[in-house]
């Protein structure tokens, strides 16, 4: 009898470590296996469903799992472990799913899931000294083909329609020059393609001038730093901390062979190239 109370304690004092020691990521492969086909399915299947549905590889999955842990203080909930809650939390805003929908694909309460979701969204918000990019302005020693010229320049600097859907009575605010119904979004990127701020919220038909003037009148809005700019097109105005390209001197940027004949030509070409990165960041957005 003794024997078997012992052992028992044993055993229960060896469960108990197990619960309480965790090698992260290890446990949450062990414990999905038996338990989580939707975490299976979304992320640890293969990268390439794992970068279609949650819009980043495993390892790089992983890495976010750990880091919202550990600094974001995001934790595992009695319902669910901590990379079930982030997968589910990239899914949803990856592809714009509603709570039903993954309560069908994940076998899991709406109330679960909108709770687990605003656990990560308060981690990540946690997270963001750490990862939120900085706007560093360019050095004179640059060697970047497109950016050197532009010393002192922080980044590149557009808006972009986005196409929402809206009642029909707001419709003609939405309504942008080209009769689409849109949203006008104000964004900032670094040379290497990472979004510095971003103003989302203005109806399609105000002017992109007007979206930039509220963005650096904002308390925590867009700053300008002494001495320092963007590149913005010609539709903003030249002034203290946003460069234009000179006016009247069109050029076609894509041809290969082109040679700019007069210095003013030449500067626009330039300023194409570097901020031709903001587009190319508007283009991957909507493509996710
Ligand atoms: C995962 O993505 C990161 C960042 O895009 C990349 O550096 C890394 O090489 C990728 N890993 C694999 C295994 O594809
Ligand atoms: C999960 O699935 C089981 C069995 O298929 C079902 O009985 C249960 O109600 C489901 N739970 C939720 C929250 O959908
Ligand atoms: C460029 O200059 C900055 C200071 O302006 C310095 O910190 C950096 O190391 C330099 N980089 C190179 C590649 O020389």
């Amino acid at each position: 009898m003794c024997t078997v109370a012992s052992w028992f304690l044993v055993a229960l004092g060896a469960i108990h470590s197990l619960h309480t020691y965790r090698p992260r990521i290890r446990s949450y492969i062990l414990d999905f296996y038996a338990k989580q086909d939707y975490v299976k399915r979304l992320v640890y299947a293969s990268d390439d469903t794992c970068i279609e549905q949650v819009r980043m590889n495993r390892t790089v999955f992983f890495k976010l799992c750990e880091m919202l842990q550990t600094l974001g203080e995001l934790k595992s909930s009695r319902n669910m472990l901590v990379d079930e809650q982030v997968a589910m939390f990239l899914h949803i805003i990856s592809h714009h799913l509603k709570n039903r929908v993954i309560k069908h694909h994940s076998n899991r309460s709406g109330e679960t899931i909108s709770r687990s979701f605003y656990n990560v969204l308060n981690s990540v918000i946690h997270l963001q000294d750490v990862l939120f990019k900085k706007a560093e302005p360019i050095t004179a020693n640059s060697t970047d083909p497109r950016w050197k010229w532009f010393k002192n320049c922080l980044d590149a600097l557009d808006g972009t329609h986005i196409k929402i859907r809206v009642p029909t009575v707001d419709k003609p605010r939405y309504r942008t020059r080209k009769c689409d119904i849109a949203k006008n979004m104000l964004g900032v990127c670094t040379p290497d393609m990472q979004f510095v701020y971003v103003l989302p919220g203005w109806e399609g038909s105000v002017a992109d001038g007007r979206v930039l003037r509220d963005a650096i009148s904002r308390r925590y809005g867009l700053k300008v730093p002494h001495g320092c700019y963007y590149l913005v097109d010609a539709g903003y105005t030249n002034c203290e901390g946003f460069l234009t390209p000179f006016r009247g001197h069109h050029l076609n940027e894509w041809r290969q062979d082109y040679h700019p004949s007069t210095l003013k030509e030449f500067f626009n070409m330039k300023h194409a190239s570097a901020r031709n990165v903001i587009k190319r960041c508007f283009a991957l957005l909507k493509l996710g």
